[in-house]
C-alpha cells in the first residue's frame, strides 16, 4: 500500500484509543483522586460511590479510563491490592453477570444459578475479602443497565458498603447522561450522593480546537491540517459539545483528502465529511425510551420526513401516533400522558417542543426534531419497534 500523504498513524483517531493528554478534563480526573484519595491510602477502611454525569462526547468514558489507568500504575503494592474493573452496561445489561465477571476478574465465580441477589452480593463481598482486594470498578453507560432491570441494582450497589463485614473491599463509579432514570421515589437515594456528583459540561469551540490540535500532531503528517479546517470541525461539533463527533469529522475530512491523493485536508473536506455523517443519534439512546415514545419519534420523523417541513403541531402528530399505533397494537395515551411522553424525549433532547400564543386562538404547539435528520431517526425506530 503506498504511504498516505496525510496520516501520520491514523489509529489515534479510533475511538478507544485513550491519549496522554485530556485538555480541559485534567480536573475532573483530580477529582476522582481526592474522591478516591482515602480509599487509596487506607483500602480496607472506606468505599466510595462516585458518579459521573454529561451529555454523549463529554469525556466521561474517557474521564473514568484516565483514573484507573492512574490507579493501575500507582497502586500495585500494600497488603491490600486495589483491582480495577471497567464495564459497559450496554454490552453487559445484567447486572448478576456483570457481578459475576468481577468475581472471575479476581478468580472467582458463582457456584450455581439459583442464587438470589442478596446471596450473590454476599458470595461477592466475602470473595473479595478472601482475596484481599479492594475493587474499583467503573459502571459506564448505567442508563442501559436500569432499562433492562430497573434501579435496584444502583440500590445494591449503593448498599453493598454497609453489607461489608470485616473491612470494605467495593466502590464504584457509575456513568450516565442524567439522573433521569430516577423518579420521585427515588429522590431519597439522590439527596445521599449529592456531594459525590462530577458534571462534565458539553465542550465548547475552543475547548474542541484544543482537544483537536492534539490528535492532529498525533495522527496527521505535519502541515497537512490547516488551521481554518480545525476551526470549522470545532465550530461545526460545538453545537453538539461532542468530542467524539469532532474527532470523527476531522478524521473523515482527512479520509476524504487522502483517497482524493491531496497533500492538505481543506475546510471544503469538512463540509463534505459532514454531509456524510450527520451527528449521529446514538443507537442506545432509542433502546432507552418505551414503546410509545418510540411510536412517537416514529410518527414525527415520518410527518417531516413527507412534509419536509421543520416541524408539526403537535395536534397532527397525536393524529399520526394514534393510527401508528393501531399499526403497533397498542392503545393510544391519553393527552396528559402523552404529553409527560413529550416531554421526556425534549428533556433527552431529540425533540423540541415550543409553545406558541396565537392570539385569541390560544395555543399552538410545534415539535421539531433535534440534531438527526428525519430519515434516520424513522429507519432506526421502525427498525427498533420491529425487532425490539
Ligand atoms: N478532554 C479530552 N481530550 C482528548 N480527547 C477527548 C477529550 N474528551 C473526549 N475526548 C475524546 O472524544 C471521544 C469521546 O469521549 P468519551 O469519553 O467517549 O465521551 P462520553 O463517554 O462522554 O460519550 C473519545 O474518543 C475521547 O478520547
Ligand atoms: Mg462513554
Amino acid at each position: 500500500m503506498e504511504k498516505s500523504k496525510i496520516f501520520k498513524d491514523e489509529p489515534k483517531l479510533f475511538p478507544e484509543y485513550i491519549p496522554k493528554r485530556i485538555p480541559h478534563r485534567e480536573v475532573e480526573v483530580g477529582k476522582l483522586k481526592s474522591f478516591f484519595h482515602v480509599v487509596l491510602q487506607n483500602p480496607g477502611e472506606t468505599s466510595q460511590q462516585v458518579f459521573i454525569l454529561g451529555p454523549v462526547g463529554s469525556g466521561k468514558t474517557l474521564v473514568s479510563k484516565k483514573f484507573l489507568q492512574y490507579i493501575d500504575e500507582q497502586y500495585q503494592t500494600g497488603n491490600i491490592r486495589i483491582k480495577t474493573y471497567y464495564t459497559n452496561c450496554r454490552v453487559n445489561k445484567v447486572f448478576s453477570s456483570i457481578l459475576n465477571n468481577i468475581l472471575a476478574s479476581i478468580g472467582h465465580s458463582f457456584p450455581n444459578r439459583g442464587f438470589s441477589v442478596d446471596e450473590i452480593v454476599q458470595y461477592f463481598l466475602s470473595k473479595s475479602l478472601e482475596e484481599n482486594v479492594h475493587i474499583i470498578s467503573v459502571f459506564d453507560e448505567f442508563d442501559a443497565l436500569v432499562t433492562h432491570e430497573g434501579v435496584e441494582p444502583l440500590y445494591i450497589i449503593t448498599r453493598m458498603r454497609e453489607m461489608a463485614k470485616d473491612r470494605q473491599t467495593f466502590s464504584s463509579i457509575i456513568i450516565s447522561k442524567s439522573f433521569s432514570y430516577l423518579d420521585k421515589a427515588d429522590q431519597g437515594i439522590l439527596s445521599s450522593i449529592q456531594k459525590n456528583i462530577i458534571k462534565l459540561e458539553a465542550y465548547n469551540e475552543i475547548q474542541l480546537n484544543d482537544i483537536l490540535f492534539d490528535r492532529i500532531i498525533l495522527a496527521f503528517n505535519e502541515g497537512t491540517v490547516e488551521n481554518e479546517t480545525t476551526e470549522l470541525v470545532s465550530k461545526i461539533a460545538s453545537r453538539y459539545g461532542d468530542a467524539r463527533y469532532a474527532i470523527e469529522l476531522l478524521h473523515l475530512a482527512g479520509r476524504i483528502a487522502d483517497f482524493r491523493g491531496e497533500d492538505k485536508v481543506r475546510p471544503e473536506h469538512v463540509r463534505e465529511a459532514k454531509l456524510q455523517l450527520p451527528p449521529q443519534i446514538r443507537k442506545e439512546e432509542i433502546g432507552y425510551l418505551d414503546e410509545h415514545e418510540k411510536i412517537l419519534l416514529l410518527s414525527l420523523s415520518k410527518l417531516l420526513k413527507e412534509n419536509l417541513g421543520e416541524k408539526v403541531t403537535l395536534k397532527d402528530l397525536q393524529q399520526e401516533y394514534s393510527m401508528a399505533c393501531e399499526e403497533y397494537d397498542k392503545t393510544p395515551l391519553k393527552y396528559t400522558q402523552l404529553w409527560l411522553r413529550i416531554k421526556n424525549l425534549a428533556q433527552r433532547d431529540l425533540i423540541s417542543a415550543e409553545v406558541t400564543s396565537k392570539g385569541r386562538r390560544g395555543k399552538t404547539t410545534f415539535i421539531s426534531l433535534l440534531n438527526v435528520p428525519a430519515d434516520q431517526i424513522y429507519k432506526e425506530t421502525k427498525e427498533r419497534l420491529e425487532n425490539g
